[in-house]
């Protein structure tokens, strides 16, 4: 099989090499920040902001709590050099898979050994309330299965494998240490749960009997990005942590209201409460990103110190 391009990082490394100190040029890990979580930048020491417009084969971040900026700095104090994108690209803008995972790739050629992603999701199981950082330890990714793969067409090099397989797709060292940081933080035990995420395209939120059908199926989370970037990072032998902030309720429970029922109860002369179905805005979304992003910060260096 042909390869995409003869070196498709060559010139963003000439154009880093230009723009950062060579401490900084190799990172080790590297963080993908979600919606109104890019205040994770915050804690990065010696920061060089490079946004993506200077550099080859990035797209540009049209989502509303996204920058467009790849961050390099220090992290844990200043010994681990990290590289991190505040803002991502999702299928949903338009981006093709290969614009949201080349990113990733870039990162694996710097050097990067492990990838730490945060996302907004809504959740699909009562038990993991808004505000929830759940730890990722499947998906679900209903896109892979039906003609939507990030590694779908012609090998990125000759030296990737075809049949990538992701029964280890969210490294279970990452897991523990996740759980660690979390301890060592004394956060409370409901701060964090462990869970799945289920992958959808977007970018409509999800109807309430898709939110059930993803929780009969497995999910814990539903969220529009993330599988894209992890599958990738499993093509290029990452070591990969997925954290998923809850920002909103998907299913409730009674979720399926029967208006005959209604009508017939209210015929017959009783009234029936009924709990009113969410409506999920983005707004809603970067709210909870606000509030929940320190939480999502400190998680992410004490996990970044252990690393
Ligand atoms: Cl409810 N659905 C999806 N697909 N993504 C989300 C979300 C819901 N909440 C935050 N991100």
């Amino acid at each position: 099989e042909h390869q995409l391009h003869d070196d498709p990082f060559a010139s963003n490394i000439s154009i880093l090499s230009r723009l950062l100190p060579p401490a900084l040029l190799t990172p080790r890990v590297g963080i993908v920040c979600g919606s109104g979580l890019s205040t994770l930048a915050a804690g990065l020491h010696g920061i060089v902001e490079v946004p993506y417009s200077v550099l080859d084969g990035f797209g540009y971040s049209t989502v509303p709590g996204h920058k467009s900026i790849l961050a390099f700095g220090f992290m844990s104090e200043g010994r681990v050099p990290v590289v991190a994108m505040l803002g991502r690209f999702h299928p949903y803008e338009g981006h093709p898979l290969t614009t949201v995972t080349y990113p990733i790739r870039l990162m694996a050629r710097l050097g990067v050994k492990s990838l730490l992603i945060t996302n907004a999701a809504g959740s699909l199981n009562p038990s993991i309330p808004v505000g929830t950082i759940v730890v990722i330890q499947d998906h679900i990714a209903l896109p892979n299965l039906t003609g939507m793969n990030p590694l779908l067409g012609p090998l990125f090099t000759p030296n990737h494998t075809r049949f990538v397989p992701l029964s280890g797709a969210y490294s279970r060292r990452l897991r523990r240490e996740a759980f660690r940081a979390a301890h060592t933080l004394k956060l409370p035990r409901e701060a964090l749960a462990e869970g799945t995420y289920a992958w959808v395209s977007g970018p409509t939120y999800e109807t309430p009997a898709e939110g059930r059908f993803l929780r009969a199926a497995g999910g814990d989370v539903v969220g529009m990005s993330t599988v894209p970037e992890v599958v990738a990072a499993c093509d290029e032998g990452l070591e990969v942590a997925v954290l998923s902030l809850v920002t909103n309720m998907v299913v409730v429970p009674d979720g399926y209201q029967s208006v005959r029922d209604e009508v017939e109860a209210e015929i017959s002369g009783q009234t029936i409460e009924r709990p009113s179905t969410p409506k999920v805005s983005h707004e809603e979304v970067l709210e909870t990103g606000k509030k929940r992003g320190e939480l999502m910060k400190n998680l992410i260096e004490k996990l970044v110190s252990s690393l």
